[in-house]
């Protein structure tokens, strides 16, 4: 029979990767526990309207890139292609407006589109995610980035780069939407055709355009970051002024994109050139109309994802030491060169029993399952790098054997553990 393989677009997390990952994991809880944000968990689907009218209809998350399906009773669900609007969602759900505020959370969960896989971009992956709810100042986005290079630098994340914006407000945004429209309809000519086919659709596009001619235009183009109020150019001075005050490298880059809808203000991007083509390690920005939109007080919030594969590929984390075996228990009944379960059952009470009390004194320890001669066994002790060996003789005695001295004593059961923990030498 062909045998099956995981679907296009996903991975198997494997021992080594999962050490990897659960290292990344302390890190985050570490870095931003100790900045007041506390773990939160959301369903892995969710009502596809809370996408819908979270991330945006016109986005190509919520065009082309979602998993939905009926959930048998006529609702629709969606597989979660990103975590802020559940996050909200249930901020919302819980009336968490009525606790102190902000309410600062962070996830590390699996999301899911429908993109072209290759090298960094898959259809299931993880994003560890932060969001600060309850928040209006440019202290907290200052705080969010700063946060986020703490992470990527304790991944020693080869090549970063940070780019800063500022959306501005969605009246201001439609505005210049407009005024940049004008502007590509009284320069068309020297527009490539795409970007021309795609003037009404989405004019921003023009910008990251590759074609000289297009390019040349876009240079003298009017920049949203010159049309932005007072108030939140302001915003975005002292965003920028708190990070130089935190010594963070920025660029200040007005074409910055992002591919959701929810953003006001403050928007961010951290890449890395050891990615290639999928460069983006962890974005964000602000979004302080979502909470309003998702049906809650109005309730301003700002916040960050970044891809945990896209961190591991970038990143030079020293490859991970297996946990160390304290004692590995070894089996032997008399007149036989292997271990069956079967056989000396006393015996093999007495061992499950050592190998399950040295865990609960402690230790750790792994007891012989595979059924190997005792030449097997020790080899597989030695492997495991075990410091000692108890090859369980008989229900009371066994030979506990010091692997780095190689000593070996015959003692009775009861004292294994107590010797072990003492780290005595044994002869
Ligand atoms: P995003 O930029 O769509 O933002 O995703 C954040 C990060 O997730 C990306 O920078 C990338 O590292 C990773 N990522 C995205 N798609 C994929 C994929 N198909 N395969 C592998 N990695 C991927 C958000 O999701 C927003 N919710 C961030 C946010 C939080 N904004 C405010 N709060």
């Amino acid at each position: 029979m062909t045998p099956i393989q995981a679907p296009k677009g996903t991975f198997d997390i494997l021992p080594p990767d999962a050490e990897r990952r659960s290292i990344l994991e302390s890190h985050a809880r570490r870095i931003l526990g100790a900045a007041g944000y506390q773990r939160i968990e959301t369903p892995a689907f969710e009502a596809t309207e809370l996408f819908a009218r979270g991330v945006g209809e016109a986005t190509d998350i919520v065009q082309k890139e979602m998993y939905t399906f009926d959930d048998g009773g006529g609702r629709s669900l969606t597989l979660r292609p990103e975590g802020t609007a559940p996050v909200c969602r249930a901020y919302v759900e819980h009336g968490m407006h009525k606790l102190p505020q902000p309410v600062k959370f962070w996830y590390q969960s699996s999301f899911f589109r429908a993109e072209a896989p290759q090298r960094g971009r898959y259809r299931q992956f993880w994003q560890i995610g932060a969001e600060a709810i309850g928040a209006a100042g440019p202290a907290a986005d200052a705080e969010l980035i700063v946060l986020l290079a703490e992470l990527l630098e304790a991944m020693l994340v080869k090549g970063l780069r940070l780019r800063i914006a500022s959306l501005g407000n969605p009246e201001t945004r439609a505005r210049y939407r407009e005024q940049l429209t004008a502007y590509l309809r009284a320069h068309e000519d020297a527009l490539s055709l795409d970007v021309r086919g795609r003037i009404d659709l989405n004019p921003l596009r023009a910008f990251d355009a590759t074609d000289p001619g297009t390019r040349a235009v876009m240079q003298d183009a009017p920049k949203l970051l010159d049309a932005l109020t007072p108030e939140d150019a302001e915003h975005f001075a002292e965003v920028r002024g708190l990070l130089d005050v935190a010594g963070l490298r920025y660029e200040i880059d007005p074409t910055l994109v992002r591919g959701l809808d929810y953003y006001t203000r403050t928007v961010f991007e951290f890449t890395s050139d050891a990615l290639g083509a999928q460069s983006g390690v962890g974005g964000g920005g602000r979004y302080d109309r979502l909470i309003e939109q998702l049906g809650g007080p109005p309730t301003p919030g700002s916040g960050w994802a970044a891809g945990v594969e896209r961190i591991l590929l970038a990143g030079a984390s020293p490859p991970v030491a297996p946990d160390p075996v304290d004692l590995f228990v070894a089996l032997v009944r008399r007149g036989s060169t292997s271990a069956t379960a079967a056989g000396d059952g006393a015996a093999t009470r007495a061992a499950f029993l050592l190998a399950h009390e040295a865990r609960r004194a402690g230790l750790s320890a792994q007891l012989e399952l595979a059924d190997r001669s005792l030449k097997g066994q020790l080899k597989q002790a030695d492997r495991l790098g075990a410091r000692y060996v108890a090859i369980v003789n008989d229900e009371t005695q066994a030979s506990l054997k010091d692997m780095a001295g190689g000593e070996q004593a015959d003692v009775p059961i009861p004292t294994v553990i107590p010797t072990i923990l003492r780290g005595s030498r044994l002869v």
